[in-house]
């Protein structure tokens, strides 16, 4: 067998996008959506808590292994020197796919929970003092609001909540009022993970900015579905997970305008964030090392990097509105189910529909789901006060993926009649 190296799976972008999605032959790309669960074709829409890779992502990471496997930053062989080019030059590809200025501006980290924990050790403990507060929003996952949490209760400082309307939209006017001269940062999310909300980031940045605060963005679901170029949308912060965006698990970015990440102490302690050390003192790295002490998930790197440039090559525009009209499709179709009360209908919405159904728990639904080979998740989705809000205890939800089809919402349909049929 012969192994392709990374450098030549990774990057085989096109000159220029296409400007239809064709979801057909991307699917071809996934070979697990060609497998059978419970003896049934999988039909996979639990894309919100991770998705499914490529080929072309699975052999940049197999090709890593297999070619150019060392540790980076630290040897003379050649080895280390291509995986060190291998892991600079995704760092330098990541950050051209979402506007950054520079690759200075892209840390590796675990994925967005460990890049928020990062901005509010590094920047929010230096920044927020006692009396200060933290503005976040009710749409929020847990990883965007208990490390602020955690930090007020540190510091002595208010989090404050920005409240939403019954379709699960943020409510601007209580955002303009809920600041202070004593609001140190805002933090909110792209979408919601769990009513698939699109918050309006670039205006919400701009209101912060009019204040001097600054805005952290949690992409988790935001680049997966809508892109990003975070120039434009003006954020100081924006932390998104690889394995939502078809990239391996276990990587993900923190990206933060130079300006602040220059001015930060580090987060971890340990190798490759040292320009020097005497048991006397230590001289610090620059960013991005300064934030990424000790070995680093090379090979999730390099297979980001694959599924950045397969997310360039087929055309994050045209995922986009293919996405759209899967999800305008399901809206539809679960709408007209007798019984079935959808949670979230915000105008602006990518990627997830959740639901209810009446009589039946959302772990039943789930599990009934399952055995005709349909993924959902159920439960609280990691978004108890959202649940708390509409005053229910769990959802049923279908989240999309650039590969679903709308044959993929018929199947659910058509399990969900099933669901309909045994609890009836
Ligand atoms: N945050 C992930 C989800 O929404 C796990 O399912």
């Amino acid at each position: 067998m012969t192994t392709t190296t990374p450098e030549a799976v990774g990057r085989s972008r096109p000159a220029k996008a296409p400007a239809v999605f064709d979801a057909a032959a991307a699917r071809k790309d996934f070979p697990i959506l060609g497998t059978l669960v419970r003896g049934k074709p999988l039909v996979y829409l639990d894309n919100a808590a991770t998705t499914q890779k490529p080929r072309q992502v699975t052999a940049a990471l197999v090709g890593y292994y297999e070619t150019s496997n060392s540790n980076v930053h630290r040897g003379v062989h050649r080895l280390s020197e291509t995986a060190t080019r291998l892991y600079e030059g995704a760092r330098a590809h990541v950050a051209e796919f979402i506007g950054a200025a520079e690759p200075a501006e892209i840390i590796f980290v675990r994925g967005t929970t460990e890049a928020i924990n990062l901005v509010c050790h590094s920047w929010g403990r230096p920044n927020v003092a006692a009396g200060d507060e933290v503005i976040i929003s009710g749409l929020e996952h847990h990883s965007n609001i208990v490390p602020w949490q955690r930090l007020c209760e540190e510091k002595g400082a208010r989090l404050k909540v920005i409240p939403m309307n019954d379709r699960g939209e943020l409510l601007l006017d209580e955002y303009e009022r809920l600041f202070s001269d004593r609001t140190r940062i805002v933090a909110v999310n792209h979408v919601s993970n769990a009513l698939g909300t699109i918050n309006p980031v670039a205006e919400m940045a701009a209101s912060a900015h009019a204040r001097g605060v600054p805005l952290l963005v949690d992409g988790a679901q935001g680049l997966p579905h809508l892109g990003v170029d975070v120039r434009a949308l003006g954020c100081d912060f924006y932390a998104f997970s690889g394995h939502k965006m078809y990239a391996p698990m276990g990587i993900g970015v923190l990206f933060g305008r130079k300006e602040l990440l220059s001015k930060m102490p580090p987060y971890q302690s340990g190798g490759d964030m040292i320009k020097s050390v005497t048991f006397d003192r230590t001289i610090y790295n620059d960013p991005p090392h300064l934030f990424e002490a000790g070995t680093p998930n090379v090979a999730g790197a390099v297979g980001l990097d694959a599924a950045v440039a397969y997310l360039g090559g087929a055309g994050q525009d045209a995922i986009r509105r293919h996405e759209e009209e899967v999800l305008e499709y399901a809206t539809g179709r679960l709408g007209d189910m007798e019984g079935l009360r959808i949670y979230g209908t915000a105008r602006e919405k990518a990627g997830v529909i959740s639901f209810t159904m009446e009589g039946v728990h959302p772990h039943d639904v789930g599990t009934i789901l399952d055995t005709e080979g349909v993924a959902v998740r159920t439960g609280h989705h990691c978004a108890q006060p959202i649940m708390e809000r509409f005053g229910i205890p769990a959802t049923v939800r279908a989240s999309f993926g650039l590969y679903n089809v709308k044959a993929d919402v018929d199947a659910l349909v058509a399990a969900l009649g099933k669901v309909r049929s045994v609890f009836r």
